[in-house]
Formats: C-alpha cells, sequence, structure tokens
C-alpha cells in the first residue's frame, strides 16, 4: 500500500520508538493522527514533525479503557477521515516474579498490550475492509520466544503475533493488509533503554529508526512479520519451535534471564 496522503493512526506516539515511526510516516507523506496518553510527549512529537512540514494531530487517551475505543475511534475520523492504516505501537511491560504480580498489573498489560489493538481493529476494519488499508502491529521477540521474569509481556506480545498469523489468513484476498514486527532489544530510547541495564552481548541492540524503517516497509510490501535484530534470530527461533527445552539453554547461555531478573521492579 502507498503511503501518501494516507491517514494513519499511530498508538504510543508520545516518546521511545512512537516518535520514530511518527516521522518517518510523516516524511513518507502520511497524516498522522498520534496517540497516548501523555498531552506532553504529543505536543513535542507534533512540534517535531510540523518542523519538517509534516501533519500530526494529537489524541491523548488511555488504552488501558477498552469500552472508550469507539468514541475514540470516532473522534479519530472526524479529523481527516477514515484511517486508511492502524499502527499498534503503544506497550507497556512490568518484570516480576510472576507470584508478585497483583492481578490489576496483569489485566493492564493484557489490555494495553493485547486487547486495546485487537479491539483498535476490529472497529477499524469494516471501513478498511471498504476502502483498503493496513493494520501493522509491533509485538516483541518476547513473544517468539517466553520471557522469564516478564511473563504477562510475553503473553501479550505472543497473542499479537498469533493473532496477526490467523488475521492474514483471514484477510487474503480483500483490501486490508496485516504485519507484526517483532523487535528485540532497541537502542537509544525506549522501554528496555530507559531501564539502564546493558542488554545480553550475544543478542546485541538494534537503532529505533530500524523498527521506523520496518513498519513502513511492512506496509508498502504488505510483509507479514519482519524480525528487527541483529543477530540471526530466525534459526535459533526455529530451534526453539522444534525444541523448547533446547531453547531455553540457549535463552540461557545468552544471558537474557540474568538480564531480566535485573530488571525487576520492586
Ligand atoms: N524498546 C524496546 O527495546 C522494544 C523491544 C521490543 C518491542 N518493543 C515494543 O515497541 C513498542 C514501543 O515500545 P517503546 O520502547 O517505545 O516503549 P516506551 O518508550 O515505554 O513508550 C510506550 C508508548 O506507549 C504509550 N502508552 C503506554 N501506556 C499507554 C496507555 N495506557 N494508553 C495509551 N498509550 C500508552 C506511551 O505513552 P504515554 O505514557 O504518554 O501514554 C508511549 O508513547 C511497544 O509495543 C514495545 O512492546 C520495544
Amino acid at each position: 500500500m502507498e503511503i501518501q496522503n494516507k491517514t494513519v493512526l499511530l498508538t504510543g506516539a508520545s516518546r521511545g520508538i512512537g516518535p520514530y515511526i511518527a516521522k518517518t510516516l510523516a516524511n513518507a507523506g502520511a497524516v498522522l493522527i498520534g496517540l497516548a496518553r501523555s498531552e506532553e510527549g504529543l505536543n513535542t512529537t507534533k512540534a517535531e514533525i510540523e518542523y519538517e512540514g509534516g501533519t500530526f494531530h494529537t489524541i491523548s487517551f488511555d488504552l488501558k479503557n477498552i469500552n472508550g475505543l469507539s468514541d475514540l475511534v470516532e473522534q479519530a475520523t472526524t479529523i481527516n477521515g477514515e484511517i486508511d492504516i492502524l499502527v499498534n505501537n503503544a506497550g507497556i511491560e512490568l518484570c516480576r516474579k510472576y507470584q508478585n504480580y497483583s492481578a490489576d498489573e496483569i489485566r493492564d498489560v493484557l489490555n494495553v498490550n493485547l486487547h486495546a489493538p485487537l479491539e483498535l481493529s476490529r472497529l477499524l476494519l469494516p471501513a478498511m475492509l471498504e476502502r483498503g488499508g493496513h493494520i501493522v502491529t509491533v509485538a516483541s521477540l518476547a513473544g517468539k520466544k517466553g520471557m522469564a521474569y516478564n511473563t504477562p509481556y510475553s503473553a501479550s506480545k505472543a497473542g499479537l503475533i498469533m493473532w496477526t498469523d490467523g488475521m492474514r489468513q483471514e484477510l487474503r484476498g480483500t483490501k486490508v493488509g496485516i504485519s507484526v514486527i517483532c523487535p528485540g532489544f532497541i537502542s537509544d530510547t525506549g522501554m528496555f533503554y530507559e531501564d539502564h541495564v546493558d542488554p545480553p552481548a550475544m543478542l546485541g541492540t538494534s537503532k529505533p529508526q530500524a523498527v521506523a524503517d520496518a513498519v513502513i516497509k511492512a506496509i508498502k510490501n504488505n510483509s507479514a512479520e519482519i524480525i528487527v535484530n541483529k543477530g540471526p534470530m530466525k534459526p535459533l527461533l526455529a530451534i526453539g519451535q522444534i525444541s523448547p527445552s533446547f531453547g531455553d539453554k540457549i535463552v540461557r547461555k545468552f544471558g537474557v534471564i540474568e538480564f531480566n531478573k535485573k530488571r525487576i521492579k520492586k
């Protein structure tokens, strides 16, 4: 799908990777509607995009409010007409031993990361099916192999990957494309960077711009799935599918479990 003059609803546009995606889509000629809770963060992204000559509208909204998403979509479509492209980028994580999560914390992770993208897509799909459209969701490598001490996050991201997988088959032959992006650790900004814990050396990090570039590529080529990671991840993921316990050994050897232990929030 071409991006020029398309209206994009992008969640998580106030900080982290989202502003990179916003700027890259704006540079490609899209009209952006950026969503997040922080008006201040959204206005910073807006100023940066408008400085470059792009168009960025803001909607302050808490994605935990699943029942409010229908009104939100109505509000978003009054700005520049129907939404052509949905980028589900907002996400939260919280590292804990599983028994130490509260029920509310697990619900929040699942609502923001999984339920909100699915519900937004459900609400936007009828118009997209008539006019054409694309849905891109930012999942994570944590949805390809479970992450100890970050398991609700892993569950939410695995859910997004499998939902996209099923939807791609359901949408085949329609005017709607669907893609999932699976980044590894991202440097310079974002949820992992903010923790200031060194990533496992054998996995390395990728730049946030690489995620933004993957979003553009996914929309243009209707890519099924794009992994954003420095190392050769696909063979390792394939080994983990054939033998999960051997996959555990690799993850342990890479230091991922010790790494997440250091990220546990009190
Ligand atoms: N950074 C990484 O290394 C990495 C790796 C793999 C995958 N990812 C994925 O990439 C995406 C972006 O991550 P990031 O690193 O940019 O995260 P981030 O820096 O923590 O930013 C998260 C974004 O989501 C928004 N958000 C959080 N809770 C929200 C809520 N309740 N309602 C509405 N918006 C909310 C935040 O805005 P407000 O706080 O203003 O609401 C912010 O714009 C996520 O889906 C993440 O899982 C990141």
